[in-house]
């Protein structure tokens, strides 16, 4: 007997004992009359240089911004002195926020994690150091990939605390249970595993029934459901309840927190398959870029600009109207689905250098998959909203969309849904954990990117990137991955970039945060020392030469997230004495370039377990 034959058997044993069950199959889309589409279109069109966002979303960023944010820069900033300011002197011109986190597995959650406790106003600390508060002062927020899956934990769980958040006992994420083999690392047929694989074929099976294609891609949303969705903890990990199926992107909207805009609006992004090649992992620049809000799936790439109502996803269109009034979908929008899709790469890179281990999955998750290579293996299946729509775009014929992770395109930090120019941005914060180097830390490659794409394929729809280096080797040079900078400074045509990478400790200590990509599994302790030393340097700065925190920097943050607001006031405000001395130190000046070499005694090489990866 084959160790796959082997499998099936014990796999269909097991599926008689545990029998199906509701809550489980909640994963499975259903099918309703649709709304009356004359009153309420389920899809928009714009064009690039007409944008139209989302009225929902406008008119929740306008709640935000005239609400909540102007509170929230008052009690970050105070009445502005210690910067130089009069905070008074901004209402009602204040910057307008995105925070973006990059993909890069675990590692990239993990790390964004970290980053958002140093940032939020509601640690007391991070507010004693300067820098908790700029999560609040944000409008907007993006994920993708690893830091999709960041995005899901804070918001499909009430806008938690990062600590209760990650570590918490409800939910948490429950990184100590492998996101592949939780019932032990060696042995697919292990009974835990064939456990956890059936209660994931339920839920695969069940949208299968109801009528949709399904691929390994849904296998791995349910995956991640256990750790980012709630509904699963140490005692429930095997057993059959629901663990977060049925939870969905869109009921986001419905959340206390978000209805009273207490959060940034979130978004998270995709890519089409289109000419990806799984097999040389070229990146392709001109694959259609997807985002993924609480309101609408949409793309602003000028050859698609158009947006459908998140709830009917999964319905059949023609040319924004359903081909059967009687059947629309609902519950198509699985929050795991959604972070899933945005992450699938991983299943590539298994699917790659490992076709048995595919089969095996594919074997264990028993949906009816369609055949399998390790090219298709990744996408995740999308009705088309946009079929007969957009004559110009790649996928303009395909009645199913392929969606893969968010970064393929070798953009890793989710920068295009906060360039879109309808969304006028003025600063942007990019967190970055891509895993660029050897020793899997950020070398600006994914700016590098996004800066070719906007300025080819993005110049009518999007914002520009300002000026950054133009090799990743001078990005290393002069040190711009050790510590943070803000880019486009007085650059006041393109937004501000708050440029925070992924970095070893100021202090030279041993990194933690550097885990491989692949890593799927980590102790309590250990992620206990990530979320530490992401904090640490987040509040930390640099200062040049030394391994000490720059005391100044909380402050200086403060600078840079304010900054645009002087220009958005007429007369425009003088950059205060105080923030020039800032920026000076921490803005990338062309004309005064600085060196890795200011930055001495930062280790490198990671210093966690080297446990199982992909
Ligand atoms: C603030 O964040 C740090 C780092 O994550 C954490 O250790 C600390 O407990 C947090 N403080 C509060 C009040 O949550
Ligand atoms: C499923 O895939 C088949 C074959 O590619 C396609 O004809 C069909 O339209 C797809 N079903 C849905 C619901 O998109
Ligand atoms: C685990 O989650 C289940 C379902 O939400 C709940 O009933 C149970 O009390 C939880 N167990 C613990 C130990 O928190
Ligand atoms: C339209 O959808 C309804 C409900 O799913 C179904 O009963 C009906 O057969 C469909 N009509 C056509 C023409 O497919
Ligand atoms: C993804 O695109 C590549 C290149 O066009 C193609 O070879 C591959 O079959 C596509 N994958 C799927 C599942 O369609
Ligand atoms: C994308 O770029 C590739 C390589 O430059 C090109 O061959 C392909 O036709 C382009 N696809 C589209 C849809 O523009
Ligand atoms: C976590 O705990 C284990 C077992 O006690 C220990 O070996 C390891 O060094 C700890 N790791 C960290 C990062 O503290
Ligand atoms: C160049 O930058 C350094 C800090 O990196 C600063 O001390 C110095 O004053 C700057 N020189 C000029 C001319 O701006
Ligand atoms: C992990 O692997 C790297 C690269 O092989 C190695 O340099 C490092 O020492 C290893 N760390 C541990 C703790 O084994």
């Amino acid at each position: 007997m084959s160790p796959s034959s082997n499998l099936s058997f014990w796999l269909s044993l097991t599926l008689l004992v545990v029998g199906s069950s509701a809550s489980l199959s909640s994963y499975a889309p259903s099918i309703t009359a649709c709304p009356d589409t004359s009153k309420s279109p389920l899809v928009r069109k714009f064009t690039a240089t007409k944008q139209k966002l989302n009225p929902l979303e406008e008119s929740f960023i306008c709640d935000r911004e005239s609400t909540v944010i102007p509170e929230n820069w008052k009690a970050w900033l105070g009445d502005g002195s210690a910067i130089g300011y009069k905070t008074a002197d901004f209402v009602d011109h204040f910057a307008r926020i995105g925070l973006a986190f990059s993909g890069g597995g675990y590692r990239a959650s993990q790390f964004g994690a970290g980053v958002i406790s140093a940032i939020d106003g509601r640690n007391a600390t991070a507010v004693a150091a300067g820098t908790g508060g700029l999560l609040q002062v944000a409008s907007y927020f993006s994920g993708l990939s690893g830091g999709a899956w960041l995005t899901a934990g804070v918001y499909m769980n009430d806008f938690p605390m990062v600590q209760d958040m990650v570590l918490g006992s409800q939910p948490g994420w429950l990184l100590e249970e492998d996101l592949l083999l939780p019932g032990g690392e060696t042995d697919f047929t292990d009974a835990a595993n064939l456990e956890y694989f059936s209660a994931i074929d339920q839920s695969v099976d069940a949208k299968a029934a109801a009528g949709f294609n399904v691929t390994i891609g849904d296998g791995w949303a349910r995956m991640l459901s256990y750790h980012f969705l709630s509904g699963t903890n140490e005692s429930n990990f095997f057993d059959t309840s629901s663990h977060g199926a049925g939870q969905l992107w869109s009921q986001i909207a419905d959340a206390t927190f978000f209805k009273n805009k207490q959060a940034p609006f979130p978004m998270i992004i995709v890519d089409t398959n289109g000419t990806f090649d799984l097999t040389t992992e070229s990146t392709s620049l001109n694959l259609t870029v997807y985002e993924v809000s609480p309101y609408e799936f949409a793309s602003f790439d000028p050859d698609v600009s158009a947006g459908a109502d998140l709830t009917f996803i999964g319905t059949s269109l023609f040319a924004g109207v359903p081909v059967n009034k009687s059947s629309c979908v609902t519950g198509f929008d699985q929050a795991g689905f959604v972070i899933g899709t945005s992450s699938n790469v991983f299943l590539g890179e298994l699917a790659e250098g490992e076709a048995e281990e595919i089969e095996l999955l594919q074997e264990l998750l028993g949906a009816p998959v369609e055949d399998l290579t390790p090219a298709n293996a990744v996408v995740s299946k999308w009705p088309n909203p946009f079929l007969g729509l957009s004559p110009s775009n790649v996928d303009s014929l395909n009645p199913e969309l392929e969606l893969i992770d968010g970064g393929t395109n070798g953009e890793n930090i989710p920068l295009n849904p906060l360039l879109v120019n309808a969304r006028a941005l003025d600063t942007i914060v990019a967190v970055d954990a891509s895993a660029d180097t050897a020793q899997n830390w950020p070398n600006g490659l994914s700016l590098l990117f996004s800066l070719e794409r906007l300025s080819t394929i993005l110049v009518d729809s999007h914002q520009q990137l300002p000026e950054i280096p133009t090799s990743t080797d001078d990005f290393v040079a002069q040190g711009l991955n050790l510590r943070p900078t803000f880019f486009g400074c007085n650059s006041a045509d393109t937004p501000l970039i708050i440029y925070i990478p992924n970095a070893p400790p100021i202090n030279g200590d041993a990194p933690f945060t550097n885990a491989p990509t692949g890593q799927v599994q980590f102790e309590v302790n250990e992620t206990q020392v990530i979320l530490n030393q992401a904090y640490e340097n987040t509040i930390g700065g640099f200062v040049p030469n030394a391994n000490l925190p720059d005391p100044n920097w909380g402050r200086c943050l403060q600078c840079a997230a304010v900054d645009r607001s002087r220009l958005n006031v007429k007369p425009v405000i003088e950059r205060s004495a105080f923030c020039t001395k800032c920026f000076t130190q921490y803005c990338y000046n062309p004309a005064n370039l600085t060196s890795s070499a200011e930055l001495p005694n930062r280790q490198l090489t990671y210093a966690g377990p080297n446990s199982t990866a992909l």
